[in-house]
C-alpha cells in the first residue's frame, strides 16, 4: 500500500484552485465541470498526479494508494447527513466533491446506477437508522463482509475511491489484495473456470443481464489475475464439489490477508476493484451528526462498455430498469 502525505504548500495551492472552481461551477457533479475536469486536474500536485498515473497503469503494487493529509474544515462540511439522496450525496461538502472529482479524472471517469440514488456519481457512505443491521454501506452495527464491488455485474467499477470526511471513531476499513495471496495451480486452474453462480443483487436486476450464466471468480493473466469474488453472495454451480472447494480456499486465503486501514480525516483511499476486496467493521452509530462519513466514487476506465445501458452517450448513469 502507497500513503502519499500532502503538505502545507500542496494544501495551499490546492486551496486556490478549488475556491476558483466554487467560484465558476455550482456542483462537482455537473456536466459542464466534468467536461473540463482532466484540464483542471493538471493544476493539482505532481506528486499527486504521479501517483495517481502509477497507480493506474503500473500493477506491481497491492492495489490500495492513499492520498493523505488533504485539509478539511470539520465545520465547514456539516455534520454528517442523517439520510441519502442524489441531491444531499452529490451536493454536500462541495469543496471536497471537487476536490474528489479533480483526483478520480486521473483514473477514469465516475458513473452511477439509476438504482442507487438515482444515479448519483457521488455517493455518502454513513450510518443510516434503519440500516442498521444490514449488509449494506449504510448499516453500521454487524461488519460488512469483504466483497469486489458490484462483483455479480460485467460493467462494475474498475476503480473506487473514498473519501474520509469524518472517522472520529477510527472505524477500520477492511482490505485485501489478490497480489497478497497463495493459491495452488489446481485451485487457480479451477477458478478460471465458469463454474461459479453470483447473485445478482435485486436492486440490479434487469431484463437485460439475467445472470444465470456461470462466471470465473479468477480473470485476466495467470500469472497474476484478476479476481471477482462476494463470498456471502455466490457459490459454485451445486454438485461442483472442486469448485466449492476452490472458493472455500480462496475465500480463506483472503480471510488471512486481510488488513485493517483506518481512514482519517482528509484521507482519500483508491482500490483497484479488480485486483482488491473491501469490507468494514461493525460499529456503533451515534446518529448526532458526527458519525463516520465517507464519500464513494465509482470509476470506470471505458464508459463506453455500458452504452448500452445507458441513455444517451454523454449520460455517466447505468439504468437499471
Ligand atoms: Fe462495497
Amino acid at each position: 500500500m502507497y500513503i502519499i502525505e500532502l503538505s502545507q504548500q500542496e494544501n495551499e495551492k490546492l486551496d486556490v484552485l478549488l475556491r476558483m472552481l466554487m467560484g465558476k461551477y455550482s456542483l462537482p457533479c455537473e456536466e459542464r465541470f466534468l467536461l473540463r475536469v482532466r484540464a483542471y486536474a493538471a493544476q493539482l500536485p505532481t506528486r499527486v498526479l504521479l501517483s495517481l498515473s502509477e497507480f493506474k497503469y503500473c500493477e506491481n503494487h497491492n492495489g490500495t494508494l492513499v492520498l493523505r493529509g488533504f485539509h478539511i474544515d470539520d465545520a465547514g462540511i456539516g455534520q454528517t447527513p442523517a439520510a441519502t439522496s442524489k441531491e444531499i450525496d452529490e451536493g454536500s461538502a462541495r469543496r471536497e466533491g471537487f476536490l474528489l472529482m479533480l483526483l478520480i479524472s486521473q483514473v477514469g471517469d465516475a458513473f452511477g446506477w439509476s438504482c442507487q440514488r438515482d444515479g448519483a456519481l457521488i455517493n455518502n457512505i454513513l450510518p443510516l437508522r434503519s440500516h442498521e443491521k444490514e449488509q449494506l454501506s449504510t448499516g453500521s452495527m454487524i461488519d460488512l463482509d469483504w466483497h469486489t464491488e458490484e462483483a455479480f455485474h460485467p460493467f462494475r467499477a474498475d476503480y473506487l475511491a473514498l473519501m474520509c470526511l469524518r472517522n472520529i471513531e477510527q472505524i477500520p476499513t477492511i482490505i485485501g489484495s489478490i497480489q497478497d495471496i497463495h493459491l495452488e495451480q489446481e485451485t487457480k486452474k479451477l477458478l478460471f473456470e465458469p463454474r461459479y453462480l453470483f447473485q445478482m443483487d435485486k436492486n440490479f436486476e434487469n431484463e437485460h443481464l439475467k445472470s444465470t450464466l456461470p462466471q470465473s471468480v479468477l480473470f485476466g493473466d495467470a500469472s497474476a489475475p484478476y479476481v471477482k469474488i462476494d463470498p456471502s453472495f455466490m457459490q459454485a454451480v451445486p454438485g461442483d464439489e472442486p469448485a466449492r472447494e476452490a472458493l472455500r480456499q480462496i475465500t480463506q486465503e483472503f480471510n488471512k490477508s486481510l488488513y485493517e486501514l483506518v481512514l482519517r480525516q482528509g484521507d482519500v483511499v483508491f482500490l483497484d476493484n479488480y485486483r482488491v476486496v473491501h469490507g468494514r467493521k461493525a460499529f456503533p452509530p451515534r446518529f448526532d451528526g458526527t458519525d463516520r462519513w465517507l464519500k464513494r466514487v465509482n470509476i470506470t476506465s471505458d464508459l463506453r462498455k455500458s452504452r448500452v445501458l445507458r441513455q444517451h452517450h454523454s449520460s455517466r448513469m447505468i439504468v437499471i430498469t
